[in-house]
């Protein structure tokens, strides 16, 4: 009979230690007496490499693959740049080695599509780092919805300029803001967080039409972003995202028939309607209704829990835990395409002047990308999305 080996306690690795790799390290040593504990390291830099492996006393690689199969690690977190994340979860997962995945999953769907088959095949858990659904704002957002304290929702809104960069940070890597690095702008790499959020409290649109623009930074892809959703019945949404504005706020709105929810500069407020609108409208006899006779909403500020939540680790902790005792963790590989489908779906709209259907069609995606690649990259990215792509398409053609 096959021996089914119990977890007692979660190794993980971590591939990719420059920003988010590195905190992940910090984050997973502070937590000395947890599910779980930081067992090796990798990066194709091997002095990057060693110096978190010799910083943390455990062992280092430059090859992810001979981490994967040096039988010292359980899981693995990816926090390489996105392109790479589909081929480094592939690998793992024939290695048998779970995998939390930092965001995007990757830059299309159709390569996250090949994450998830591959993990599922493998019988090995794809969770994603998005930890802003730990944000007890968010939560509580997410909560009073799901409970129907607005009714039917029907109108989402988002505004996220939040995401200001400057021209130095586009500068700081030769794949940021390229479509033959990272394949993308805003929509790809700053607002996949947002893009959840959207879709995780206000439901997934099944068409979307998208204008993209570029302003202010020289770069190849676009750094604003602007989404209508349709849900196929009278809901609508709107999503505003962008890189190149100042005073940046965040501000989510969600309107129901009972009131709305609003979430603005770290406060969430709660309008509550004394009649809802479905039934004020057909019982209500007065031709001009006006200020006297429609519904009062009363404003109040929902209480929130002291801790703001949304730090990494506790998606970590999450991951851990379902993996030893089956516990729901933050955000599953399956979930967490769904971003991505809007993003794919906006680039699919934004550059054919048309609504896009959901799901996305894959090879429509890679097409485009293809062509924006072709037609306007200007070499900056150095075509790693590409050989990250290549190799991809080689290993799943392997298929062990
Ligand atoms: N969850 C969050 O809050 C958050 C915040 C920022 C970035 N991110 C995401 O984290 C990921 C990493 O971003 P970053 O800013 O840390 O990138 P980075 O460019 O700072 O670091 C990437 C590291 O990966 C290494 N690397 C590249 N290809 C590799 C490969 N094939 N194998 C092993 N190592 C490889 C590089 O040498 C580098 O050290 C991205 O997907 C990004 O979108 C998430």
């Amino acid at each position: 009979m096959k021996k089914v080996l119990v977890l007692q306690k979660v190794r993980f690795g971590i591939v990719g230690l420059a920003t988010m790799g590195r905190l992940h390290a910090d984050r997973i040593a502070e937590e000395r007496k947890g599910d779980f504990c930081l067992a090796a390291v990798a990066d194709t830099v091997e002095r990057t490499a060693r110096q978190v492996g010799e910083q943390h006393d455990v062992p280092y690689f430059s090859n992810a693959q001979e981490m994967f199969h040096s039988g010292l690690i359980d899981a693995v977190i990816i926090a390489t740049p996105h392109y790479w994340h589909p081929v480094l979860t592939v690998q793992a997962a024939r290695a048998g080695i779970h995998v939390l995945c930092e965001k995007p999953l990757a830059a299309t769907v159709g390569a996250a599509r090949a994450m998830i088959d591959e993990c599922a095949r493998r019988k090995v858990v794809l969770g994603a780092m998005l930890q802003m659904r730990t944000r007890a704002i968010m939560k509580k957002m997410k909560e009073m919805i799901d409970a129907g304290r607005l009714g039917e929702p029907f109108r989402i809104s988002m505004i996220c300029s939040n995401w200001f960069r400057t021209q130095a940070y586009y500068d700081s890597g030769a794949w940021r803001g390229t479509w033959d690095g990272e394949g993308g702008g805003i929509l790809l790499n700053q607002a996949p967080h947002s893009l959840d959020l959207f879709q995780w409290i206000g439901g997934m649109p099944t068409r979307i039409t998208a204008v993209l623009k570029t302003r202010v930074h020289n770069i190849e892809v676009e750094n604003s972003a602007n989404i209508i959703c349709e849900y196929g019945d009278a809901k609508v949404g709107y999503i505003y995202a962008t890189t190149a504005e100042m005073p940046g706020m965040e501000q989510f709105m969600v309107c129901g028939d009972k009131g709305t929810i609003i979430v603005e500069g770290g406060q969430l407020r709660f309008g509550e309607l004394s009649v809802p609108i479905s039934r004020y409208v057909r019982e209500c006899k007065i031709a001009w209704a006006d200020g006297i006779s429609l519904p009062k909403c009363r404003w109040r500020c929902v209480k929130l829990p002291k801790a703001p939540g949304g730090q990494h680790i506790e998606v970590i902790r999450r991951f851990a835990a379902h993996l030893l005792r089956g516990q729901p963790m933050i955000a599953t590989g399956a979930e967490s395409i769904n971003e991505l489908e809007i993003s794919n779906a906006a680039y699919l709209s934004g550059f054919s002047g048309r609504p896009v259907n959901l799901p996305v069609d894959a090879a429509k995606m890679d097409r485009l990308l293809a062509k924006l690649e072709r037609e306007r990259s200007t070499g900056k990215g150095g075509g790693q999305r590409k050989r990250a792509q290549r190799q991809l398409k080689k290993l799943l053609a392997e298929k062990p």
